[in-house]
């Protein structure tokens, strides 16, 4: 057992940070530095970098850095003490806690032990229970997956669950916000909202249950019953089976998605282990953020039926405003991929997996699906059908493609293909001509939100040096700080980790880079040590430090000039008069810069 500051020390001792970083991230080497593809916001060229050396990272193009404790925090949505906690559990250091910190559990941490504690109560009434295990069995879900899952059965009864609460401490009002009881209205107590049910937790990137899924196995008309939102489960960024998913997401750059739990553990236990299900929900655009840490193609499998196809439908689209290449996958009528793979047709689902269409031609095939393409005027409506679609499209090349396509089905197609291609694209135009007049099309004018990085004006860029010198132990700390003062430094973040490096130096006598970024995580301060730490190069170190000391005077220098002929020009405008602050910092300057010029050294 250690106390928590050596705690931080052991964990960071034991943890690396290209491991950690490594299950959600593929990365590279480049240089002394590892890249990859930034977890925290969407890009296509990597800009996340990870420095093994110092065991810190970087994103270049959002800015975001840190160790691994903020890395955790950031990525799982942490305090740093659940992040030290979660790190810790892995790195098998255990932490002392004092009684008041212990008795402090959060609001979280209490809904995660309850889950917890439900999670295997459940798992005990399972095996308890030959109905459900039967229906396991029936339905072809093996002893391992049931384990690997942790599936569960809810009792056929009101409280089962409450009074297991009760014998085990747990407070039923914590557990009614943790969604697992309800209050009764009409008297007191509580009872159990999953009865009667096979269960389905959901676990988070820490395997913590967040919540839990119930599939009838009585006659309830309601199918499937979820927890409802709490502190620790938001529906629209969870994803069921993530947890299982993530590696092989990374490793075969792409995800399958499908609707239900079952469908999840067929897609898994079939040897897809690439895949997540969406529990029945609408993709939102905070799912495919998490997805897009992993990789940025998507394969949609969803049900066969005309709620699956709609979902697909209203998902693609944001997974294509996230950058994702995504494909619809095409499944006979009336299947899941749960039904398909359960007939063991492994191969089937490869094929299918292979032959998904881009969303665009999903919808023409959708639109040629229903009619009798045998007969000529089944052809006629299917085609109108189709030129609907191909009129909504902005790429002419894409547009081509299809007409191309289409043609096969034209009445005219037998007299040749050429014809039947120009009536396709005539019909196409008209339709489009139309959209223009009545305003509907030619405005889908996206902006490129491209991002500029400022160019820092001098000053703050030679500061960044000076810091960028001390961090890199090219020159002492309390040497630099003798002659540029911490609380000089003029820019806000420049300034701040001067003043955290300068108490650091006061009281270790050293600079000990790891432990201030911890320190600093999420402040400004702490965003340009990482930024330090990885991105100066050695050309920007090795300039003369008295050199720099003396250009950072300079420009200073001339800020103040420019201070003083500003104040001056105020006041022979009358804005400012004698007596007022800004006149006796005027004052200040004329007297302090006698003599010299704003270009004088
Ligand atoms: P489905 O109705 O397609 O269920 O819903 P399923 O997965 O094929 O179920 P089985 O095979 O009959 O057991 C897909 C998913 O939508 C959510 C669940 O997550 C389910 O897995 N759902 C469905 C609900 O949340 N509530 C419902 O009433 C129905
Ligand atoms: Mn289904």
């Amino acid at each position: 057992m250690v106390q928590i500051t050596d705690a931080v020390e052991e964990v960071r001792r034991r943890i690396d940070i290209v491991d950690l970083v490594s299950q959600d991230v593929a990365l590279r080497r480049s240089g002394r530095n590892l890249k990859g593809l930034c977890p925290f916001h969407s890009e296509k060229t990597p800009s996340f970098h990870v420095n093994p050396e110092r065991q810190i990272w970087k994103c270049f193009g959002c800015g975001a850095g840190g160790d691994i404790f903020s890395y955790v925090q950031k990525r799982d949505n942490m305090t740093f003490s659940e992040a030290l906690e979660w790190l810790a559990r892995r790195a098998g250091v255990t932490i002392e806690r004092g009684g008041r910190a212990g008795s402090a559990q959060s609001e979280k941490q209490k809904i995660f032990k309850i889950n917890e504690i439900a999670c295997e109560f459940f798992q005990e009434m399972l095996s308890n229970s030959e109905k459900a295990r039967a229906y396991l069995v029936e339905r072809g879900v093996s002893e391992s997956a049931i384990r690997k899952y942790k599936l569960g059965y809810a009792p056929d009864a009101w409280d089962a669950l409450a009074q297991h609460l009760g014998r085990k401490q747990v407070s039923l009002a914590e557990a009614a916000r943790a969604g697992l009881v309800i209050a009764r209205e009409s008297s007191e107590g509580y009872y159990d909202r999953f009865r009667d049910r096979l269960i389905f937790p959901i676990l988070d990137a820490s395997d913590r249950v967040v919540a839990f899924g119930g599939r009838t196995l009585g006659s309830d008309p309601a199918k499937y019953i979820n927890s409802p939102e709490s502190t620790v489960f938001a529906k629209n960024k969870t994803l069921y089976a993530l947890n299982f998913a993530r590696r092989a997401i990374v490793d075969q750059d792409q995800v399958i998605v499908v609707e239900g739990y079952m469908d999840a553990i067929a897609a898994q236990e079939a040897g897809f282990e690439n895949t997540v299900a969406t529990m029945g929900t609408a993709l939102t655009e905070e799912h495919v953020n998490v997805l897009a840490r992993f990789t940025k193609n998507a394969v949609l499998a969803f049900d066969a039926d005309s709620s699956g196809m709609a979902a697909a439908l209203r998902g693609s689209p944001v997974f294509e405003r996230a950058g994702f290449n995504v494909r619809i996958m095409v499944m006979p009528k009336g299947e899941d991929p749960d039904s398909l793979l359960r007939g063991g047709d492994r191969h089937r689902f490869t094929v299918m997996i292979e032959k998904a269409l881009p969303v665009l031609d999903y919808k023409v095939k959708l639109a040629l699906t229903g009619h009798d393409l045998r007969t000529d005027e089944g052809k006629t409506a299917a085609l109108k059908a189709a030129v609907a679609v191909l009129a909504e499209v902005e790429s002419a090349v894409e547009r081509e493609r299809l007409i191309k396509y289409l043609a096969k089905y034209h009445p005219n197609f037998s007299t040749g293909t050429i014809r039947a291609e120009d009536h396709i694209r005539s019909e196409v135009e008209t339709l489009r001509r139309r959209a223009v007049r009545a305003g509907e099309a030619g405005r889908s004018r996206e902006e490129p939100t491209q991002h500029i990085r400022t160019n820092p004006n001098l000053l703050e860029r030679l500061e960044k040096i000076v810091l960028g010198t001390i961090i890199a132990g090219k020159v002492e700390a309390g040497k630099v700080f003798e002659v540029i003062p911490a609380k000089e430094f003029t820019g806000e973040s420049t300034r701040q980790l001067a003043e955290a490096l300068y108490s650091q130096f006061l009281e270790l006598g050293k600079i000990k880079v790891e432990s201030l970024i911890t320190m600093l995580a999420d402040t400004p301060a702490g965003d340009l040590l990482t930024e330090l730490t990885l991105g100066l190069d050695e050309s920007e170190l090795n300039h003369p430090f008295d050199e720099v000391v003396r250009a950072i005077e300079r420009e200073k220098k001339k800020l103040r000039h420019a201070r003083m002929r500003a104040l001056a020009q105020k006041f022979q405008e009358g804005v400012i008069k004698k007596g007022d602050e800004e006149f006796e910092e005027y004052w200040r300057l004329v007297k302090e810069l006698k003599g010299t010029s704003s270009n004088a050294v």
